[in-house]
């Protein structure tokens, strides 16, 4: 039940809350694949779909993700979070952004599949890319973040094929490319130059 999860999170209240601690709870913690298709019921908006689920301590959500879908490229501000993976496949892939030279570099060997079960971390300043590895099974997986209240103030997003940077202010919705024009401080074109690295 996933009742017992945001109970286990909840007493954490008041705790010194840590990356491996969490991601040590998720690591036990095992959602029955019904439960999380009914929690999950309706149609994707765009890309994937988020269903909150109420916590008091951290922000918790399951994401429903069509065949071939993934999320934006996108670097975190502050909030980090653990990726449990209910149904279907997904992978990771991880970039490192270099500021003054303007270098984003793409890592194809972190680009493993998890399968249900796994567990991912993101960490405080990750920049990276979440995707449905099958393109006719859609996947589910359970997002847990802290703290709890977070915006997307300062996030940025890398656009790899217009090669544009992106800097979200705090009326975005989402670390993704679909927030209106006023969500966003302001659009870099020709931002990065793109590298990819075979380590
Ligand atoms: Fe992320």
């Amino acid at each position: 039940m996933l009742q017992n999860l945001i109970q286990q999170l909840e007493n954490l209240e008041g705790h010194q809350i840590s990356l491996g601690y969490v991601a040590e709870i998720l690591e036990r913690y095992i959602i029955p694949i019904p439960e999380a298709e009914t929690l999950t019921i309706g149609e994707y908006t765009s890309g994937y779909r988020k269903f909150p689920v109420e916590c008091r301590e951290f922000n918790v959500s399951l994401i429903k993700w069509p065949p071939g879908a993934s999320s934006d490229v996108h670097q975190h501000n502050g909030f980090w979070g653990v990726i449990k993976v209910v149904k279907g496949q997904i992978a990771e892939q991880v970039f490192e952004f270099d500021e003054p030279d303007r270098t984003l570099t793409m890592y194809d060997s972190d680009y493993i599949p998890y399968g249900p079960g796994d567990v991912l971390l993101e960490e405080t300043s990750a920049i990276h890319k979440v995707v449905n590895c099958s393109t006719s099974l859609e996947a589910i997986t359970l997002h847990v973040y802290y703290p709890v209240i977070f915006d997307y103030d300062n996030v940025l997003l890398f656009d790899l094929e217009r090669k544009r940077i992106g800097i979200l202010n705090s009326e975005a919705t989402g670390s993704c490319w679909d927030n209106q024009p006023h969500a966003f401080h302001r659009v870099i074109e020709n931002g990065f130059r793109l590298v990819e690295s075979e380590y």
